[in-house]
């Protein structure tokens, strides 16, 4: 039986892995000075893909932390530690622990080999993170040095105040250690890294990572269409169109696309069948979702799915929102910073293009 050629969701590698040469070379070339990396994009546009694909081709040592799964500075410093049994023999990191202010208990959990930690809750959060955090740089090997990658970086305050200051002034002394950030929620992450006042101001180089690039897109697109579509090229145009080259509704739609035309043979026209099929699956969601919004959000989120003007161009306030441009503006802030809107390099855009075209039915049935 054949197999579907393309996923979404997950991280993604081998063939699922496209393009992104340059960054990847961007990436790789950063880590090989003494600075740290920042990767920002909206969501699900390959941040953790990306990073795994170059981690995987250093072979240098790396720590990965998805901070969205930290519930607190215990929590945050006994990850970090599980993580570096991972990498580094017992002994060494032994050795280190012994001069600990703050002692965890460590088990070997023989189902899985695995290391057990876990911290007493402390009274200083500060004496746990600074102990844990210079526990990495002792561990590193100056000509083979440690890559830590935090994940979701911009939950980092969800986890404790204070907790970005304490890591900071930690780290900014570390010289085995290259540290990569990975965050969506756009503004969030620029406060951390742009904001004077933030600790983490300009620490390090700020790479934002856009879409895929079209003509790159469409070439891998064809190539896993190939054993279904007869036009494999122009099926591959259309799924763009509607996507704009977005990496996971791109994967999501190719993927529907790819399961019709294998299991329901001929469809005249596959793409806007599966574009139906994906809409339909979701509607549930996307009534809840609309019933979150306010008024002025609902107005402007519907001119957006009718129109190609920018919402803060003065075509789109003479047709769909009559108001002050203030108003369209914090609007969009709020838009954006709930992921239902999105500003790129072309202005803002709504995120998921079937929940564009969903409210765009909705708005005309
Ligand atoms: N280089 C790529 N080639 C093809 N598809 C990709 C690529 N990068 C990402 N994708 C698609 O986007 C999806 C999301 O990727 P990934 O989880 O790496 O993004 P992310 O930015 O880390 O997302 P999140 O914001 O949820 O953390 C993948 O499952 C895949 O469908
Ligand atoms: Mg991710």
């Amino acid at each position: 039986m054949k197999k579907n050629p393309f996923k979404f969701g997950s991280i993604v590698d081998g063939h699922y892995f496209t393009n992104r040469s340059e960054e990847i070379k961007k990436v790789k070339s950063i880590l090989m000075t003494d600075n740290h990396l920042i990767i920002i994009s909206p969501r699900r546009f390959g941040k953790t893909s990306l990073i795994s694909k170059v981690m995987k081709e250093t072979g240098r040592p790396v720590i990965f932390l998805d901070l969205q799964l930290i519930t607190n500075t215990e929590d945050f410093a006994s990850q970090l530690l599980k993580r570096v049994y991972r990498v580094y023999p017992f002994e060494k990191i032994k050795q280190i622990i012994k001069s600990f202010r703050i002692i965890p208990s460590i088990s070997l959990n023989p189902m899985n080999n695995e290391v057990d930690i876990s911290f007493q809750p402390v009274s200083s959060d500060s004496i746990l993170i600074e102990d844990v955090l210079n526990l990495l740089e002792r561990v590193s090997d100056k000509k083979k040095k440690l890559i830590v990658v935090f994940d979701e970086f911009q939950e980092i305050k969800n986890i404790k105040k204070e907790i970005d200051r304490q890591i900071r002034s930690t780290i900014q002394h570390h010289q085995n250690i290259n540290y990569v950030f990975l965050g969506s929620q756009e503004s969030l992450m620029r406060d951390i890294f742009e904001k004077k006042k933030s600790p983490f101001y300009h620490f390090g180089y700020l790479l934002p990572l856009d879409r895929i690039p079209h003509q790159e897109f469409l070439a891998y697109l064809a190539a896993g269409l190939k054993s279904a579509a007869d036009k494999p090229e122009e099926t591959a145009k259309e799924i763009l169109e509607i996507t704009k080259s977005h990496p996971y509704y791109t994967q999501q739609l190719a993927f529907n696309v790819w399961e019709l035309l294998n299991n329901a043979g001929k469809s005249k026209n596959p793409v806007e069948e599966s574009v139906d099929e994906i809409i339909m699956h979701h509607d549930m969601d996307y009534e809840r979702l609309w019933n979150t919004i306010n008024r002025t959000d609902m107005k402007i989120l519907i001119g957006m799915s009718l129109s190609e003007f920018t919402p803060l161009s003065s075509e789109f306030s003479k047709k769909y929102f009559v108001g002050a441009s203030s108003t369209i503006f914090s609007s969009l802030k709020r838009l954006t910073q709930n992921g239902l809107v999105i500003k790129t390099e072309l202005g803002y855009e709504i995120d998921d293009p079937f929940f564009k075209r969903w409210v765009n039915k909705r708005r005309i049935r």
